[in-house]
């Protein structure tokens, strides 16, 4: 692709973007030498970054498979990402293939590659949105045509509200998409924490903080802060890998450097 075709696009070259970023370090191949390089000097500082998203990648599949086991069949995932294996139509419509799966990214390189991904599923789409504005997405003909809210939806934010600064309110932005909700509807979120974390996570803040998509890491009371009118489900605010495992963990759960939860409205 030629640099105008880039620029055409809204690919910016220039400097790493979090979702080429996350892609290198699942080890993917959605990225460029200037994601490649700042995941490089990520690894450096903070050598199990690759860990930490693979973990969460497992328990956003653990997660899913649960509201798929709640009787949900309708998915919203914000902040979705490159496609890759697991991707959460795999899981959900590998319970029921009418389940429906709407995603969402602002990231055109995702965007592009889970279009190519979801080529011919006529129950899964992408929406090219900015998920902090929740109108752009649930007023998208896409999400209109394929969720209906007045059933339970399972909103989906893996690793995306550490994007978002305080100074922005995610506890109102989790509030947008929460008042469109029926009852029975689940959030399932992950996110970044301090809680256990040595002096290396400092380090990365500090080299995402100069990459120009900075991020918030958060503690139990501070997520939980953030889903108010949802009840969080057991078992609680926990590491990522101690959310429901499938079996025995196989490393210490703050290695994982990410927090779980996922919660349901009630009214
Ligand atoms: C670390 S990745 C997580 C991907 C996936 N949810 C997962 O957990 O494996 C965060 C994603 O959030 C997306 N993102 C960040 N801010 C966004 C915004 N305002 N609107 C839409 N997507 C956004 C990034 O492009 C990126 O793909």
């Amino acid at each position: 692709m030629s640099d105008d075709e880039h620029a055409k696009r809204g690919i910016d070259l220039e400097r790493p973007n979090a979702a080429r970023v996350y892609d290198y370090m699942i080890g993917g191949r959605l990225n460029y030498a200037v994601d490649r390089m700042f995941a490089e000097r990520i690894l450096g500082v903070l050598p199990n970054a690759q860990h930490m998203a693979l973990v969460n990648r497992a328990w956003l599949r653990r997660a899913v498979r649960f509201g798929a086991e709640q009787g949900i069949r309708q998915f919203l995932d914000i902040g979705s990402g490159m496609p890759t294996v697991g991707h959460v139509h795999e899981v959900v419509q590998a319970i029921d293939p009418q389940s429906r799966v709407v995603y969402v990214d602002n990231e055109p390189i995702a965007v592009a590659h889970s279009e190519i991904v979801l080529e011919g599923n006529e129950n899964a789409a992408m929406v090219q949105a900015d998920a902090e504005r929740p109108d752009e997405v649930l007023d998208h003909p896409v999400t209109e045509a394929l969720l209906d809210f007045g059933e339970p939806v399972m909103v989906i934010m893996a690793a995306f509200v550490h994007f978002i600064p305080d100074a922005r309110d995610p506890a109102g932005l989790i509030a947008a998409y929460r008042d469109v909700l029926a009852p029975g509807s689940h959030l399932a979120l992950s996110s970044g924490t301090w809680e256990g974390q040595g002096e290396e996570s400092q380090r990365s803040v500090a080299l995402y903080e100069k990459s120009g998509t900075p991020l918030t890491l958060r503690s139990p009371d501070e997520l939980r802060a953030l889903v108010k009118g949802f009840e969080i489900l057991p078992p609680g605010i926990v590491f990522t890998p101690e959310w429901r495992p499938d079996g025995p963990l196989e490393d210490p759960p703050e290695q994982s450097g990410g927090l779980a939860l996922v919660a349901r409205k009630e009214r």
